[in-house]
């Protein structure tokens, strides 16, 4: 089969692989290749057991695998091939030197840059997947077309959007994909090509174009934007606590505005993931380098409220249980920063347990997907934990469960059989309010949820 375009994506990770799985499944006619330098990685696309675990993607894998999707190590053949090459290389937040702790690492993708450069032999347009601070197509740009280099490459900014647990359906049926441009000629032209790939199966009305650098600060601000809304409600379920109001009537009252809307408004213990803290950090980082304090400022209180609700949280735990927590068993439900996911990166578990073990707690860990994450997360911190997956066994002998993670098995656990294996008084800190507090107090247990008044059994 001849193809009509060779689409090359470096880097397998958590954006390069369903994204490129999703284009060969919906392009038959493209050829999609996904190149990585971690062989290992590379072996897994290839096997039966793919690096990550997003609902429906083994299934588009299977189709597309050997047919028009394909996994390699090879760079620099893949470069010499491509048509189009998305770059979704990591870009975590930096480590060292000036920017440390706020700035993009961007040391990876500069790499990239110059690969690309060095195997080119024909004109590329190259897209950026991977969520950069603004302006970073233009210094791409500039290490790509240097007069000495004969091949002409165009540079689009193609920002992802997608969640994880629902990686797939965001690709396949999306809210928006944005691609900006240059407003050149070349520019546009580059830009009609990849609006062309996107229109195989996304309508029309739902592809965006801006200028460059509108696509790529639109990613930071639309993942700032989801982040407020968590540390906006979260902020209020404080107040909530100390008065008679219910942080979810609130929400539900606030939501039911359609300027406002519903989503997005779980208050919770805070919220954690790869993408919200590091992509706020960019923006504070980018805003202080124009001279924009009070901006940055602005949006460096949604990190600060996370933080605060987080501590909260444990402070909570410790006043309630009679200041104390010294020898006392605590039980996690939950070290996935959400649902159906392994995934611990920035997990407000992390930060809790850490308190907690402070506070000399015999602390056990349960999570149906994230223990062996937990384990390493944990190493090297000093204290009394224990691993466990069975909710039951782990919350057996426990004077307190908290509750971190919204997974759905744990609003349907059997909590007359866990209380009677618990010690006396009995509390559960629902960080998520997934439970039915009115029942688990009736029940006998000291209930405490984010946003609403404690359920407690003490005069
Ligand atoms: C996010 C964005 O949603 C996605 O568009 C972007 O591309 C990457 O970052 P993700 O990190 O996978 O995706 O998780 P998301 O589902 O957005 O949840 C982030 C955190 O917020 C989780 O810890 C979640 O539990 C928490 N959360 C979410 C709340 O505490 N309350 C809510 O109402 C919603």
């Amino acid at each position: 089969m001849t193809f009509e375009r060779n689409i090359l994506c470096i880097g397998a990770g958590y954006v390069g692989g369903p994204t490129m799985a999703v284009i060969a499944d919906r392009c038959l006619r493209y050829r999609v290749t996904v190149v990585d330098i971690d062989a290992e990685r590379i072996a897994r696309w290839n096997s039966a057991d793919l690096p990550i675990y997003e609902p429906g993607l083994d299934d588009v894998v299977r189709s597309a695998r050997g047919r028009n999707l394909f996994f390699s190590t090879d760079i620099p053949n893949g470069i010499r091939e491509a048509d189009i090459i998305f770059v979704s290389v990591n870009t975590p937040t930096k480590q060292f030197g000036v920017g440390a702790g706020m700035a993009a690492d961007l040391q990876y993708w500069e790499k990239t840059a110059r690969e690309i450069r060095h195997y080119a032999e024909s004109p590329k347009i190259i897209v950026e997947k991977s969520t950069l601070p603004v302006k970073t197509a233009k210094a791409m740009e500039r290490i790509l077309n240097t007069t000495r280099h004969p091949v002409r490459f165009d540079v689009l900014s193609n920002p992802e959007f997608l969640a994880e647990g629902t990686a797939v359906k965001d690709l396949v049926d999306p809210d928006r994909v944005l691609i900006g441009s240059a407003e050149t000629p070349e520019g546009i032209r580059a830009r009609d090509e990849l609006v062309r790939l996107y229109t195989h199966w996304v309508p029309r009305e739902r592809i965006l174009t801006s200028n460059v650098w509108s696509s790529e600060l639109s990613k930071l601000v639309a993942n700032a934007f989801l982040a407020q809304r968590i540390s906006s409600i979260n902020a209020i379920s404080a107040l909530c606590e100390r008065t008679e109001a219910d942080v979810a009537e609130v929400a539900e009252a606030v939501g039911m505005d359609r300027r406002i809307g519903p989503k997005f408004l779980n208050a919770s213990v805070g919220f954690g993931g790869s993408c919200f803290k590091k992509d706020i950090l960019n923006l504070v980082y980018l805003c202080r380098s124009y001279g924009l304090e009070e901006v940055a400022d602005y949006w460096l209180g949604v990190l600060r409220i996370n933080d605060y609700q987080k501590e909260r949280f444990v402070l909570n735990m410790l006043k309630a249980m009679f200041n104390t927590l010294a020898g006392k068993q605590v039980t996690l439900f939950g070290f996935a920063f959400k649902a159906d996911t392994g995934d611990t990166r920035e997990s407000p578990a992390i930060f809790v347990a850490r308190k907690l073990l402070e506070e000399r707690v015999r602390l056990v860990i349960s999570d149906p997907k994230a223990i062996r994450q937990a384990r390493l997360d944990m190493q090297g911190i000093e204290g009394d934990i224990r691993y466990e997956e069975d909710p039951y066994a782990a919350a057996a002998g426990s004077d307190a469960i908290a509750l971190l993670t919204e997974w759905g098995l744990y609003a349907d656990l059997d909590y007359e059989k866990i209380l009677l294996s618990m010690g006396k008084p009995a509390f559960i800190f629902d960080g998520r309010n997934i439970l039915d507090h009115c029942r688990l107090f009736e029940m006998g247990f000291n209930v405490y949820a984010i946003g609403k008044p404690p359920l407690t059994h003490f005069t």
